[in-house]
């Protein structure tokens, strides 16, 4: 069947008849896709490979493309448990930079690249030919940084490697003749954030309170983020509870083991330095980065604005947590280009809500692995206003004035990761999955502000689509994590499968590794999912962001091999005993044991097919 069948007789099929209808090709519609996919029996990676050559990969993706943006016409790749990173024919796919490369700012120091990057955002200099790449570093691997298998005492340096590894890093980039980009070195604009330094300052009700402060040392726990039209970068600070917890206690211990002054500042609970949206001027390397309380204090995944003319500046914003929700902040400001004093105040003042779901917020399923929930698809909602008050730890305050009964079945949502604002204003947020609901696929939901107005307080919302293998109705994908969309109203979806369930016997099998797909939000490919490329083994792919020409496609490749320090028999040191060995080698085809390096690619159209197509290279045979 198809996906959305519920949600396609109102909201979906409502807004499908507002919108031009681009880049359709005769003779091929969504219900064909579907029911050859179906007719092939592709369920599993085996039987996808085994099914390329009939081409229903092929002609379908490329009825989905199209139009003036070429980047989205390519023929679909097939599902792959191989540790490395390929796109279609016709792309190109590089390295930009890797953790522990150094690039050199304008004192011609050595700065060195963080771990575990995530958001993404260019923001052009010249075009698509010159610009600055502004990137969040999440989380440190300490076994893959100074071998730490999680028990016992860290040393300070250990720690200190740790705060290096993680805050943000900006990149002044150029693009060759052959469309492939590389650092300016020695540019003044290339700076990092770590840990604990520069020094962010607080805005807003919170700034100067209890345990707040003025100012925090550094950021952490960076996942996706957003940009503003007055040309900042947003970093959400997401799972920040664990740096100052005890390593016994799964923490990283940063306050326990750190031994430098303001190291108690880690501390989730007497603190709350951490847990926010920081906004920087990556085109100001003076310029002194700030947390902005107005937005609460959650587990920030990313932020999505709206402006529209005439109305005040609206952020939207998911808490990625299992049983949270989503929250809009309208400022009390509008936007106004060129009024730097006016646009410095937009994110310092102004009203958070969080989104009241009807009937209720999560998708709840009789069994786990089940595409069809056994709850309403669409409904309806209101904006419930957050006091200042609640802004300190937003979730649990909440949940605490309103009860756990009504929170759970208005406010919770299977947990959030990014949101996105879609051409025609309609929002699109990634719920990625939610195990204490049977929720193993996740989908994306569609919601549409009463009057499609930015400041409304209710709203409409229906599921857009359903996570799932496509024999049972799902869109392809599953655990959607990122999103971003091209100028041909297609949604580019990366997924986030934990790697403890990726390529295993169980409802994730038809997967294999995570990936990134291409999924048309108009005309009859609709909701339907096809596959772009394929991350390497345990890896996600995160931060998708196009160049403004949309020849590129950067892309972060995050925690490849993650599950090797908790490997019994994994040894620092001894490459050839950690899970993935990406991007130098290739463990699963036993090629090259290397250190696997979480790193920044840039996939390029290549129509005569002058680059490689995999990283790291295909093995060429004779
Ligand atoms: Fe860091 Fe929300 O994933
Ligand atoms: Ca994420
Ligand atoms: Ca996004
Ligand atoms: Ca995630």
């Amino acid at each position: 069947m198809e996906p959305n069948a519920s949600a396609s007789v109102g909201l979906e099929a409502e807004l499908d008849s507002e919108a031009p209808q681009r880049g359709k090709l005769s003779g091929h519609t969504r219900r064909n896709f579907i029911a050859g996919i179906a007719a092939a029996g592709v369920s599993t990676a085996a039987t996808a490979v085994a099914n390329r050559g009939n081409s229903l990969f092929g002609e379908n993706a490329l009825a989905a493309g199209g139009g003036r943006n070429g980047f989205a016409s390519f023929e679909a790749i097939a599902p792959s448990p191989d540790d490395r990173f390929n796109v279609p024919k016709g792309y190109r796919a590089d390295i930009l930079i890797s953790w522990n490369d150094t690039f050199r700012d304008g004192n011609g120091q050595a700065l060195r690249y963080g771990f575990n990057n995530d958001f993404l955002a260019y923001f052009p200099i010249d075009g698509s030919k010159e610009g600055l790449i502004f990137v969040n570093h999440e989380y440190p691997d300490p076994f893959f940084l100074h071998g730490y298998k999680g028990s016992g005492a860290k040393t300070e340096a250990q720690v200190q490697e740790e705060k290096d590894s993680v805050g943000n890093a900006i990149l002044h980039v150029k693009r060759r003749p052959n469309g492939v980009y590389r650092i300016v070195q020695g540019s003044d604009y290339n700076r990092r954030v770590y840990g604990d330094r520069p020094g962010l300052t607080f805005t807003g009700p919170l700034a100067g309170t209890t345990g707040v402060g003025d100012s925090a040392r550094g950021s952490l726990g960076n996942c996706s983020g957003g940009i503003t039209p007055w040309g900042t970068a947003l970093s959400c600070e997401e799972n920040y509870e664990g740096y100052g917890q005890d390593t016994s206690a799964g923490g990283y211990g940063w306050d326990q083991y750190g031994g430098q002054p303001g190291d108690e500042e880690y501390d989730p609970v007497t603190h709350a330095k951490y847990g926010w949206v920081c906004e920087h001027d990556p085109f100001d390397p003076d310029s002194t980065g700030r947390k902005h309380t107005a937005l609460g204090r959650f587990r920030h995944e990313n932020t999505a604005f709206r402006h529209e003319p005439g109305k005040k500046f609206v952020l939207y914003m998911g808490d990625d947590k299992t049983n949270e929700g989503v929250y809009k902040f309208v400022s009390s400001r509008r936007f106004k280009r060129g009024d730097r004093a006016n646009n410095r105040r937009i994110l310092t003042e102004g009203q958070l809500y969080i989104a009241r779901w009807e009937p209720e917020g999560r998708r709840r399923f009789a069994t786990k692995g089940d595409v069809e929930p056994i709850t309403d698809t669409e409904g309806t909602g209101t904006w419930v206003e957050v006091t200042d008050e609640q802004l300190r730890d937003t979730a649990a305050l909440i949940r605490a004035a309103v009860g756990t009964e009504e929170y759970n079945t208005h406010f919770a949502t299977n947990r959030p990761e990014d949101v996105e604002v879609g051409p025609d204003g309609s929002v699109y947020i990634a719920l990625t999955n939610n195990s204490t609901v049977n929720d193993s696929h996740g989908s994306v939901r569609r919601l549409r502000e009463a009057g499609n107005d930015p400041e409304a307080t209710s709203f409409r919302w229906s599921d857009f689509a359903a996570g799932g293998p496509q024999d049972q109705g799902g869109a392809g994908f599953s655990s959607p994590d990122n999103l971003v969309f091209d100028s041909e109203n297609n949604v580019w979806v990366v997924t986030d499968i934990s790697s403890s369930a990726l390529n295993s016997d169980n409802e994730y099998g038809y997967h294999a590794n995570n990936a990134i797909f291409m999924v048309p939000t108009r005309g009859e490919n609709r909701g339907v999912a096809f596959r772009f490329a394929n991350g390497p083994v345990e890896a996600e792919c995160t931060g998708p962001y196009f160049s403004p020409d949309e020849r590129s496609l950067f892309v972060n490749i995050q925690h490849p091999g993650e599950l090797t320090a908790g490997e019994e028999d994994s040894v620092f040191g001894i490459e050839r005993t950690y899970t993935s060995w990406w991007p130098e080698g290739n463990r699963t085809a036993e090629e090259n044991p290397s250190l696997p390096h979480p790193s920044t690619v840039v996939i390029t159209k290549d129509p005569r097919g002058e680059g490689e197509r995999s990283i790291p290279p295909a093995r060429r045979r004779a």
